[in-house]
């Protein structure tokens, strides 16, 4: 008997793990297949298609080049030799700057870096092909490549060992910082608030609501971190008066509202009183004082633009004063972003330029939707200092973070006087980031795993680039490539936020090649693909006439500061070099005096 039962049984045992091992079929998918953005899509059981619809490309995996295809990729420079030639060679870009080449190739640049991003979106982190609701459901963060299917053999698909590293332990080793690199290109602290707070209109992550959403519905420069992101917030910061945002006047000068003034909800411990704490339309400003300088400055301006609507316009209500003014301050943190920040950023000598009719003779889509993939490659943490220098006085982060009585002991114009001066840190290459901000990064690999971002490689295609071979590729070392291939087993298992962070630098460069080539096709494709910049917006009218489009068109990171506070300070987005410090001390006749 004993015997019958267990022939049966180990049939039974046979026969299981047989059926089990048809049902472990692997998702085709799960193998990236489908190059050149073909999309992967699974039929029965094991079978896949690529569909290769005007990729340029055919076959299986979509891998054969049409004809023109062929001549596209003899022709087109890679985007190494492009990065090359634009950040070498000034005297060459300065002849170019004075012809109309310099629009040509503004034009290429802006077209050839925004046609990577699909647009209309397509996938988001619950749809990993089109939908309607993907499509139609802005509370989503979208997503450029889908998410990697739930059912492959490893996390990363089919490539690497079966757990990925521990994120804590991945941080620790190739990120924490143990002595403070600078940026070689010289960028400094009023960069880094800079692009905090400017980001943080569109990176509004809600994990309340779940994975992959977003509190910002605007996806895109809205400005809604300077009128909140709804219109009851708004509403809140408003004076009522001449379009006019609430303010409180503290040593002779324009600050933003107290919470009992304009009751919104912000983020303060609760050390904070309630007569220190400040009203801005993002909850989280609070935290630093570099981004209460900045909402402090934003106000300022928008109460100064309202006064020179008010006086050509004396007729229009306070609705019309605020909407219009709104629309010029877009227009004028567009202009900024690209000619000063973006600038700055790309060392290009190329002059950019921020001209929509540039656009108007070619197809484009004005419409804009954030990704995951742009949210977590903006985590730019290694920027940050290991203390602030403010005059000369030096905070450390206890003392620095939810500080509000910085901005008005210093004011504005020290503040960003002392920004300015300050080097941060280098955003590539690794071992940059203070060890207070490594949860950060943690944060981040795990988001990373959660919406299980594709592999590094699998994005560098996407973006026309080729993949990393090996570690040793990628970080053009030994010892970390070393480290990293024990850990991940694989270069196709490698994962986006390491992959960016700890790729090689380009020479003398902030980062290297990944983040500047995805990257910049998800910023410029946001801030060009504003409904201002559309013909139907893009005209005196949408600004009041002439005076408003003229504030629009020569905005400079410069005249925001120095056209809201009393003594000009050096403003610019590096560190000033000796010559310039010498021609712009404080005291020489540099000063706009209001
Ligand atoms: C297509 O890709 C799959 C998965 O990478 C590979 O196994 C297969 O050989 C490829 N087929 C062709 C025709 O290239
Ligand atoms: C480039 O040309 C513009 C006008 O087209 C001019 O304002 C600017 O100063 C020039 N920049 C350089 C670096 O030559
Ligand atoms: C968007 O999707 C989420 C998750 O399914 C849902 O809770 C939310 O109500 C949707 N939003 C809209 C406007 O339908
Ligand atoms: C906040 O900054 C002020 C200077 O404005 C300084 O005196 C004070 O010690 C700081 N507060 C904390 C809690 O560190
Ligand atoms: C006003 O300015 C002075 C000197 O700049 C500073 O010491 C003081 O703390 C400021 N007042 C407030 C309320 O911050």
């Amino acid at each position: 008997m004993t015997g019958f039962t267990g022939y049966v049984a180990l049939f039974l045992i046979m026969n299981i793990s047989y059926s089990l091992e048809t049902a472990n079929t692997v998702n085709p998918c799960c193998y990236f297949p489908c190059q050149h953005k073909g999309v992967c899509v699974r039929f029965e059981l094991t079978k896949y298609e690529c569909d290769c619809t005007r990729t340029g490309y055919y076959g299986v995996n979509c891998t054969i080049p049409v004809l023109w295809t062929r001549v596209y990729e003899f022709l087109r420079p890679s985007p190494g030799f492009a990065h090359y030639i634009l950040t070498r060679f000034k005297w060459f870009w300065d002849l170019i700057n004075a012809t109309f080449i310099r629009d040509t190739i503004v034009r290429l640049v802006l077209t050839v870096r925004s046609n990577l991003i699909p647009s209309p979106p397509t996938y988001n982190s619950l749809y990993g092909y089109v939908s309607w609701e993907a499509y139609a459901n802005v509370s989503y963060f979208t997503r450029v490549l889908p998410p990697i299917p739930d059912d492959c053999p490893t996390p990363m698909g089919t490539k690497g060992k079966p757990q990925l590293p521990d994120a804590r332990l991945l941080t620790e080793t190739f990120l924490k910082r143990e002595k403070f690199i600078p940026d070689p290109q010289g960028t400094n602290l009023l960069f880094a608030f800079f692009a905090q707070h400017f980001t943080h209109q569109f990176f509004k992550t809600y994990g309340k609501m779940g994975r992959g959403f977003t509190k910002g519905l605007g996806h895109g420069v809205d400005l809604s971190h300077v009128y909140g992101d709804n219109l009851e917030r708004q509403h809140m910061l408003r004076l009522f008066i001449d379009g006019k945002l609430k303010y409180q006047i503290i040593n002779g000068s324009m600050y933003p509202p107290t919470v009992a003034q304009a009751p919104v909800y912000m983020i303060y411990p609760d050390n904070v009183p309630k007569e220190k704490q400040y009203a801005m339309g993002q909850e989280v400003f609070g935290l630093l004082p570099g981004l209460m300088m900045f909402a402090t400055i934003w106000l300022r301006e928008h109460n100064r633009v309202c006064d020179i609507l008010k006086k050509e316009h004396p007729t229009w209500d306070d609705e019309q004063l605020f909407q219009t003014t709104r629309l010029i301050l877009i227009g004028e943190t567009i202009k900024i972003v690209i000619e000063d920040y973006v600038q700055h950023l790309s060392g290009y000598y190329l002059k950019l330029k921020f001209d929509p009719e540039l656009l108007f003779g070619v197809q484009f889509q004005y419409r804009n939707r954030i990704a995951v993939e742009f949210n977590q490659l903006y985590h730019w943490h290694p920027l940050m200092p290991d203390t602030f220098h403010i005059m000369e006085d030096e905070y450390d982060y206890s003392n620095f973070v939810y500080n509000t009585s910085i901005l008005t002991s210093y004011g504005v114009s020290a503040l960003v006087g002392s920004f300015t001066r300050q080097a941060a840190g280098k955003i590539g290459g690794g071992k940059n980031t203070h060890p207070k901000l490594l949860n950060v990064a943690v944060g981040i690999i795990e988001e990373s795993r959660k919406l299980r971002l594709q592999p590094f490689n699998e994005y560098r295609k996407r973006f026309n680039l080729k993949a990393y071979k090996s570690f040793k590729d990628l970080t053009g070392e030994e010892i970390v490539s070393k480290q990293l291939e024990s850990l991940y087993g694989d270069i196709e298992a490698l994962e986006f936020y390491p992959g960016l962070l700890l790729e090689k630098t380009h020479p003398n460069s902030i980062f290297g090649e990944s983040m500047i080539e995805i990257g910049a096709p998800f910023s410029l494709k946001g801030l060009m693909g504003n409904p201002i910049c559309s013909p139907e917006y893009w005209k005196p009218s949408t600004f009041g006439g002439e005076t408003g489009f003229n504030i629009v068109k020569t905005a400079s990171i410069e005249k925001l500061v120095c056209l809201n506070v009393k003594q000009c300070p050096f403003v610019a987005f590096h560190v000033p070099d000796l010559q310039n410090e010498d021609t712009r001390a404080p005291n020489t006749k540099q000063s706009e005096e209001l």
